[in-house]
């Protein structure tokens, strides 16, 4: 069968099936979407269970797939430490293909699938494993942290992995003076400006936060009020106007302790529709931009990728074997600072 022979039938009773749903999401979806919406979470929903799948997605996910089918939400490193845990057989990772690489090398015997094989990232195509050979070399000595955002042959050639949740902490437990960190310019910057050990970066940037500027904060604070969060992928005139900043998911954990009365996610817009139902107290302002790659995630290709257990996430076995030592250095950190 195609994608395209498959069609869920509306039925009378998803409506009040789906009541709990419909009020958590509120707003965040139109009540005109839900008719659209609502057949295909169901059949999301069946499959699922059927196959033994877990939906793994990332925040960056519209809310109907964020909260209608996913099993396991959070950001970039929630999900890597998930897949590393996982006793499900078969992953669907609903973020952009170096999600889906992360999870499969950290779970070499279980599927992972992506619903779209598409779904890039600007930031793992700036940098290849040559240009990480050609720093080494220009650097002897100094070790290489990667940020996550990054293709499975350029993690095998680095030291440690880092997500924007614990670069820091990555970056000092190299207990070097000197470290090659790639390939997100305005993350490593944000870093530099957090440690005392000098950073050699990368001209990498998110096509989605680089288009962020200062002014639009500060007329933002000003016009609405609003406290201001920001992305760490952000240019540092934006960093500077911010009141905190972190990951996706540190961003949630912000919001609950500081509980404002209106709040400015400089990020992805579908941040502030998954965190509105979670925090409807809050007033949430919305100077926010789409990640073209996160949206190609769709529940009709999710429902496919499921169906027809399309498109599996392959990594050559030598390519993984190294990209996971520098994954489980990153996850070994956070394990340390736990303890
Ligand atoms: P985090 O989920 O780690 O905050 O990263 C954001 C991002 O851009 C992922 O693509
Ligand atoms: Fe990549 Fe930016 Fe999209 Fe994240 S938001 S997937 S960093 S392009």
């Amino acid at each position: 069968m195609s994608a395209a022979d498959f069609l869920p039938r509306w039925s009378d009773d998803l409506e009040e099936r789906y009541s709990d749903l419909i009020a958590r999401v509120g707003d965040s979806v139109p009540c005109l979407e839900w008719p659209l919406h609502l057949p295909w979470i169901d059949a999301i929903q069946q499959l699922k269970r059927e196959r033994g799948a877990v939906i793994m997605a990332h925040s960056y996910q519209s809310p109907e797939i964020f909260h209608g089918v996913a099993d396991v939400t959070g950001d970039s490193l929630a999900l890597a430490q998930a897949a590393a845990r996982t006793d499900a057989e078969l992953i669907v990772i609903c973020g952009v293909h170096f999600m889906a690489e992360t999870a499969k090398i950290l779970a070499p015997d279980r599927t992972v699938l992506i619903p779209d094989l598409e779904a890039g990232c600007s930031l793992a195509s700036s940098i290849t494993a040559e240009d990480v050979r050609a720093l080494r070399a220009q650097h002897p000595g100094a070790p290489v942290v990667t940020y996550v955002n990054t293709s499975a042959a350029v993690k095998a050639e680095s030291d440690a992995c880092c997500t924007s949740a614990n670069a820091v902490q990555v970056v000092e437990a190299m207990g070097a003076d000197k470290v090659i960190f790639l390939p997100d310019k305005f993350l490593g910057s944000h870093v530099a400006s957090c440690t005392d050990v000098e950073l050699v970066l990368w001209n990498g940037r998110c096509e989605v936060h680089e288009r962020f500027t200062g002014q639009q904060v500060r007329h933002t604070r000003e016009r609405f009020e609003a406290r201001v969060v920001a992305h760490p992928e952000c240019p540092p005139d934006v960093l500077q106007e911010a009141d905190f900043v972190g990951s996706t998911t540190a961003m949630g954990a912000w919001l609950q302790k500081e509980q404002p009365h209106r709040v400015a996610l400089i990020t992805e817009c579908s941040m502030a529709d998954n965190l509105r139902a979670r925090f409807p107290e809050i007033e949430f302002v919305k100077p926010c931009n789409l990640c073209p790659h996160m949206k190609r995630i769709t529940l009709p290709n999710i429902h496919a990728c499921l169906r027809e257990l399309r498109h599996p996430v392959e990594v050559p076995a030598a390519t993984a074997a190294r990209a996971r030592i520098a994954l489980q250095r990153m996850l070994e950190v956070g394990r340390q600072d736990r303890a």
